[in-house]
């Protein structure tokens, strides 16, 4: 059981603790390297814990650290029960979950419900039964349609690339059924309309919340429910990660919420425990379903992730998250970054703009009412990098016939010390992807203790945001700004203002808080947001 520990900062309840938390996104390989071997690991995370706490990180979200052949970076788990060796074991595991407790910082996992490893014993058992058999009743396996079998049973892409179908091959060695695979062909779908599949998932959860895991950030949410008969699709979309599937038959199938019931009551016998969704899905009102009283605690919009850096995009994104959680007086989470999509520097435009839009876009989030997350590197201004062929990592690139390069060039490994790579995060040179030279200047030795520095502004927004009252308003009220600009009140009474025009403007007469860029003669310039009071 986890301890029960309400969220009082100001003396008052303001709600759980993850109502308005903030989290911080550890992707374990690229973290800190504890033992040389160029992946990052569990005690590496251990010894940078105090650094997380002179972040003022409330939380920490750990990508997949289970027993894994590492096709998708653990997200295809052999065993959901035990951690890899890679990362350190279950041992490192409850060393981190006791040190960061210590710490004052919560510790969350990963969950992927949707599939398994094919190196799973389950799949190894379907594969070597017969068609019909129970052990392929866990999967998602179906004969082949033309003559022989040809064909794959439906017209289905992998988000990775290529068919969600691999035909196997059947003991009397001939070619047979098929199994559905939406990621990886290493990922084959579990069937959940099999209960064993909840039971499995059950033991699982409760093996970790015994352990003192805080909660889970729950894998591809609105997967997991495939609708009767598996019907084609209409549209192909193979970029889906960010498209749009509110029609896709593959996602967000009215079944998936049966599901998420069933989770929840797990979560419900530990008190303070978050159920956080992965959950690409983008209209109001089939969005908010996930986050009823009775399913996920919180799940991530991406909306303000999509939006362009453009004051009236941002505004509809931010309207339209809280009309989301609002419908069901849920609580909003919000996010700018993480390790499926590019780094915000890169995607607003690079360079130094970039990253100003990118200060100045964290500075319009946390003013935000409800639960922030942020990716390792986001606080030191981290873009992506432009990694050679032979670097890439990603099954995305491989599925895609290298049509697509995956998401590795927002995974380089974090920049520690030193003025070469791999600046401090292992001791040997051969990382698993490189860290390229010019990130001398933005290692956290570097920044540390720098008042210019993009690190020393993420410190002092998140200090602000955790100590003073004025952020913690449930609502926000819309103020009138110039074209291009927007500013909003947190009901907490903060008044945030964000530019992304391309003039200067002048601020309201209140305190300023903190800006992501120096006024110039008091005026807020472009690419950059105010925190007033
Ligand atoms: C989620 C993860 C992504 C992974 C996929 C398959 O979208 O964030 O990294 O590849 O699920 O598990």
């Amino acid at each position: 059981m986890t301890e029960n520990t309400p969220w009082s900062r100001f003396g008052g309840d303001i709600g759980p603790w993850w109502s308005h938390a903030l989290f911080y996104q550890v992707y374990p390989r690229s973290f800190y390297d504890s033992n040389g071997d160029g992946l990052g690991d569990l005690d590496g995370v251990i010894a940078k814990l105090d650094y997380l706490e002179a972040l003022g990180v409330d939380a920490i979200w750990l990508n997949p650290v289970m027993v894994s052949p590492m096709a998708d970076n653990g997200y295809d788990v052999a065993d959901p029960r035990d951690v890899d060796p890679m990362f350190g074991g279950i041992g490192a595991l409850d060393r981190l979950t006791e040190a960061a407790h210590a710490a004052g910082i919560k510790v969350t996992m990963d969950l992927v419900p949707n599939h398994t490893s094919s190196a799973h014993p389950w799949f190894q058992a379907a594969l070597a039964a017969s068609p019909g058999s129970d052990q392929r009743e866990r999967y998602i396996f179906r004969d082949g349609t033309g003559p022989g079998g040809l064909h794959p049973p439906n017209n289905w892409v992998s988000i990775f690339g290529g068919p969600a179908w691999t035909r196997v091959v059947e003991a009397d060695g001939n070619p047979g059924q098929w199994y559905l695979h939406l990621f990886d062909a290493e990922q084959p779908d579990l069937n959940w309309d099999n209960p064993e599949v909840f039971d499995d998932l059950e033991k699982t959860l409760r093996f970790w919340l015994e352990r003192g895991i805080d909660g889970f950030r729950i894998d591809v949410a609105h997967g997991m429910a495939k609708p009767p008969g598996l019907p084609d699709m209409e549209h192909i979309k193979a970029e889906v990660l960010l498209a749009d599937m509110d029609d896709d038959p593959r996602f967000n199938n009215d079944g998936v919420h049966d599901i998420h019931r069933q989770i929840r009551g797990v979560f419900d016998d530990y008190d303070n425990a978050v159920a956080i969704g992965e959950v690409w899905v983008y209209d109001n009102e089939q969005f908010s379903q996930y986050v009823r009283a009775d399913e996920l605690h919180l799940a991530f919009n991406f909306r303000l992730l999509r939006a362009e850096f453009d004051a009236t995009d941002i505004r509809h994104a931010i309207e339209n998250s809280l009309a989301a959680a609002h419908l069901v007086d849920a609580t909003p989470s919000w996010t700018l970054a993480n390790h499926d999509v590019d780094r915000e520097p890169t995607r607003y435009g690079g360079g130094a703009v970039g990253l100003d839009r990118a200060k100045a876009m964290t500075l319009a989030m946390l003013a935000l009412p409800g639960a922030v997350f942020i990716y390792n590197g986001e606080e030191l201004g981290l873009p992506n990098v432009d990694l050679p062929d032979e670097a890439l990592r990603d099954p995305v690139w491989e599925r895609s016939g290298h049509t697509r390069r995956g998401r590795d060039a927002s995974r380089v490994p974090v920049p520690w010390e030193g003025d070469a790579p791999p600046f401090g995060f292992s001791d040997s040179s051969d990382t698993w992807l490189p860290l390229p030279e010019d990130w001398a200047t933005l290692t956290v030795e570097k920044q540390d203790g720098d008042p210019a520095s993009t690190l020393t502004f993420y410190r002092r927004a998140i200090e602000l945001r955790r100590d003073r009252a004025e952020f913690d308003g449930p609502t926000i009220e819309w103020l009138d700004s110039p074209a291009d600009t927007l500013a909003f009140r947190n009901s907490g009474g903060l008044v945030c203002v964000l530019n992304t025009g391309a003039d200067a403007i002048a601020l309201p007469d209140d305190e300023v808080l903190l800006s992501s860029a120096e006024l110039v003669g008091g005026k807020l310039p472009p690419n950059a947001a105010a925190w007033l009071v």
